[in-house]
């Protein structure tokens, strides 16, 4: 298989996440706890350490403050849902995901929020003055996707986020498709809550995302439980990080992360994305019928593209990708159905080609001759 669908998971992952999960059930295996029995304590200390990696990479500087979660939905739904207010107004963008627009729009449903949502420019990227234009006295959070999951376009976060703390707004930052690609600071760019998960390009397994909390940040914890200590308290203990985690961890899959991140280059990953999205985007530019979706330089992306082929459902297309040419890409609306409305290719969606790190540039020749054969089949 050729897989072209990174910006959904990466596949494959790195020999060494396998083992160190593997290591992990067959070795240890238990249950973190504080002050308890030692294989408890180690297992403890492993998910501190994971915590302080992770708060170093976007350089945070409380990596208590870093709470494990299921994944990047889970880590957005514990922000969304532990920060907003009855009454808040929401600034978000039609970029989001459904991770992002699910919550908002059931909360606006209910009454207890309104909702702004502002569109992107002919490239795929948000306008910070918009944001800023949008910033009412109610308003309590901007929602910002950092790079597109169609387009791959990476969104201003510095601009954003020094717009939302001039007008004293928390800012939440989905870096699910540029953690481990693209440098992040959430200092620097005052961003409040940053939510990702560990399975796309930092090349963790599923079942692991992480939300990180910034110190200004008032949050109620959506879920209640059992935290390993302070059993007597009847409610949530007030400390990070048992104050928004309850409940076993899955510590498998965070020790996976954790040896994905001992050899994690977000660089010569991004090199690797872009030069097969360049070459990409180059041979099938030449072919008539196929129009790319987005206009951003692929310098200005992370390695994501949208695709459509004239005379022929994007379904249809990736199904014929897959059955003949044995190319695995994703078709539809993936999870942003306001994008696509904006971009006019709603309901049907686009085809999205995403490489991965260990893409390789003769997958890529085989994928453009694949679009080109469907493309000249359709015309013929
Ligand atoms: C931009 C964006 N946000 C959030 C998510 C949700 O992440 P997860 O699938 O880990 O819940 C995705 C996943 O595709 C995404 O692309």
């Amino acid at each position: 298989m050729i897989y072209l669908d990174n910006a959904s998971t990466t596949y494959p992952k790195p020999g060494r996440v396998a083992a160190a999960m593997q290591a992990y059930l067959t070795q240890s295996g238990v249950s973190p706890g504080r002050g308890g029995y030692a294989a408890a304590v180690s297992a403890e200390r492993m998910l501190a350490d994971v915590r302080r990696r992770l708060t170093q990479l976007v350089r945070g500087d409380e990596p208590t403050r870093m709470i494990f979660a299921a994944n990047g939905t889970d880590a957005l739904n514990l922000a969304i849902h532990g920060v907003l207010r009855a009454g808040d107004h929401v600034v978000t963008t039609a970029l989001e995901h459904n991770s992002v627009s699910r919550p908002l729009e059931t909360l606006r449903r209910r009454g207890m929020i309104t909702l702004t949502r502002v569109g992107f420019g002919a490239d795929g990227v948000i306008d910070p003055g918009e944001i800023a234009r949008a910033i009412t006295p109610q308003t309590r959070l901007v929602a910002l996707n950092h790079a597109s999951n169609v387009t791959g376009a990476i969104q201003p976060a510095r601009e954003v986020g020094a717009i939302t703390a001039r007008h004293d707004v928390l800012f939440l930052l989905d870096a699910a498709q540029t953690i481990g690609v693209i440098d992040i600071d959430i200092s620097a760019w005052r961003v409040d809550l940053l939510a990702f998960p560990a399975h796309k390009e930092l090349l963790g397994p599923p079942g692991v995302g992480a939300l990180f909390v910034g110190p200004e940040v008032d949050i109620v914890p959506v879920r209640q439980g059992g935290t390993g200590g302070d059993s007597a308290d009847p409610l949530q203990p007030p400390d990070w990080p048992s104050r928004l985690e309850s409940g076993t961890p899955n510590t498998v899959g965070i020790a996976g992360l954790a040896a994905a991140l001992h050899g994690l280059e977000p660089l010569k990953t991004l090199a690797t994305v872009r030069a097969c999205m360049a070459h990409f985007l180059d041979g099938v530019a030449e072919v008539p019928g196929i129009h790319r979706v987005g206009t951003a330089p692929v310098d200005r992306c992370v390695g994501t593209a949208s695709v459509i082929i004239d005379g022929i459902g994007v379904e249809e297309a990736g199904a014929i990708l897959d059955e003949s040419f044995d190319i695995a890409v994703r078709a539809g609306l993936h999870c942003a159905p306001y994008a696509h409305r904006q971009y006019g290719t709603f309901p049907d969606g686009t085809i999205r080609v995403s490489p991965g790190p260990f893409t390789t540039p003769r997958e890529i020749d085989a994928a453009v001759a694949a679009f080109r054969a469907i493309a000249e089949e359709v015309r013929n």
